[in-house]
């Protein structure tokens, strides 16, 4: 049987939600630790989730977050922050979810092989542990790349949501595909919750049903590799060396660079025994889900980012779409322009919306099953 006894101000610390007189009996404030250009605020904000702030040390955020979400945004270190950061951010009576999404680089396999010393960064996930035990929380919710489970400070970072009450916590680890994202994306999602039993809801979107990279980008007006469009200055693709023209030219969907003539092949391609990474230098398919979008993602070269039929790599515009982020969301302000690295970056690294979307229906769904219509 589900416990749905709600946990009291002196068993929680964090007293039993109450609503406010008018204010819907569910409602949900977060705040957005390791936000970013707002990815899961924006699918936290389309199931119905009102995110109160977001925090990220990173001043090319400021834009993005705010501009697209109409959150306040608080540009400081993780490491600096304490809960007399976020006084208002979570408001009297209603359910405080803590969000975050650590940076993931130290956890990928692309950074394994590097020194122990470059993990200090680990630390920021102890960090979002020592945020919950000084708000405490009702939600928590966490992204990562799967292979953090491996980590102790993932052990370390369960153990003190249950020492904080946060008893009920699933994790799940998720193609983003299946969520309706036109995305290979495989990602950790950790639920936590101190009113009750929890869980991510099931894919929404079934294999056979997976959004394709043709309908993420196929109405995309033509380029050429370093062209952009006067309407939107996202939708640019980046130059490609002659050599790398050839390569796309030569390169079918779904292929990769043994594909090509030997001529074309990179010299670590072409010596017996070399490194092999076959999945750089391709094309996307139309017909399904793209590859995950890395930070790299408008260079032709660093994984298969090449586009389905034209001779380029995708633009950093269909980049975002590929992520679920919608087609006005604006990364950089329109007198400024941003190099494709910075906006990579912001694109690359985000949660994909719709994955966020996933997240704020399991939670609004679990608050309304174990909190909503009870006596306060
Ligand atoms: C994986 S991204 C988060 C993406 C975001 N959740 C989204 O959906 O768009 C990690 C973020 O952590 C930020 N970050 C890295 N170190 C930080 C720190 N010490 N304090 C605050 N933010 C930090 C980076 O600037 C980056 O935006």
């Amino acid at each position: 049987m589900l416990d749905t006894r709600l946990p009291t101000a002196s068993e929680s610390g964090r007293g039993a939600p109450t609503p406010a007189p008018g204010a819907p009996r569910c409602s949900v404030h977060a705040v957005d630790l390791f936000c970013g250009a707002g990815g899961l605020t924006r699918g936290l904000q389309d199931s119905g989730i009102d995110v109160a702030l977001g925090v990220d040390m990173d001043p090319a955020c400021r834009y993005p977050y705010t501009h697209n979400n109409g959150v306040p945004f608080l540009e400081q270190s993780i490491e600096t922050v304490t809960a007399d950061d976020l006084p208002g951010a979570f408001s009297r009576g209603s359910i405080r979810l803590l969000a975050g999404c650590a940076p993931c680089q130290p956890f990928s396999t692309y950074s394994r092989s590097r020194p122990r010393a470059d993990h200090a960064r680990w630390n920021l996930l102890d960090h979002f542990g020592r945020l919950i035990r000084e708000t405490k929380p009702h939600l928590v919710t966490m992204e990562n790349v799967p292979m953090l489970r491996r980590e102790q400070v993932y052990s370390d970072f369960v153990a003190t949501l249950r020492e904080e009450g946060l008893t009920n916590v699933s994790t799940a680890v998720v193609n983003c595909a299946d969520y309706g994202v036109p995305q290979y994306r495989r990602r950790l999602v950790v639920l936590a919750s101190a009113l009750g039993p929890i869980r991510l809801v099931s894919p929404t979107t079934p294999e056979h049903r997976h959004a394709s990279v043709r309908d993420a980008i196929a109405d995309m007006p033509r380029l050429d590799a370093g062209e952009e469009t006067h309407a939107d200055p996202m939708h640019r693709a980046c130059r490609l060396s002659p050599l790398n023209a050839r390569r796309i030219r030569a390169s079918r969907p779904g292929g990769t660079w043994r594909d090509w003539d030997e001529s074309l092949r990179a010299a670590c391609h072409r010596k017996p025994g070399g490194k092999t990474y076959p999945s750089v230098y391709g094309r996307m398919e139309w017909d399904r889900p793209s590859p995950t979008i890395t930070t790299q993602y408008f260079a032709f070269g660093s994984g298969r980012f090449g586009h389905p039929e034209q001779d380029r790599a995708i633009s950093l515009r269909e980049g975002a779409l590929l992520q679920s982020f919608s087609a006005d969301y604006q990364f950089a302000e329109p007198a400024r322009t941003m190099t494709a690295k910075a906006i990579g970056r912001l694109v690359g690294n985000a949660v994909p919306v719709n994955l966020g979307r996933a997240i704020g229906i399991s939670l609004l769904r679990h608050v309304k099953l174990h909190h909503a219509g009870r006596a306060m």
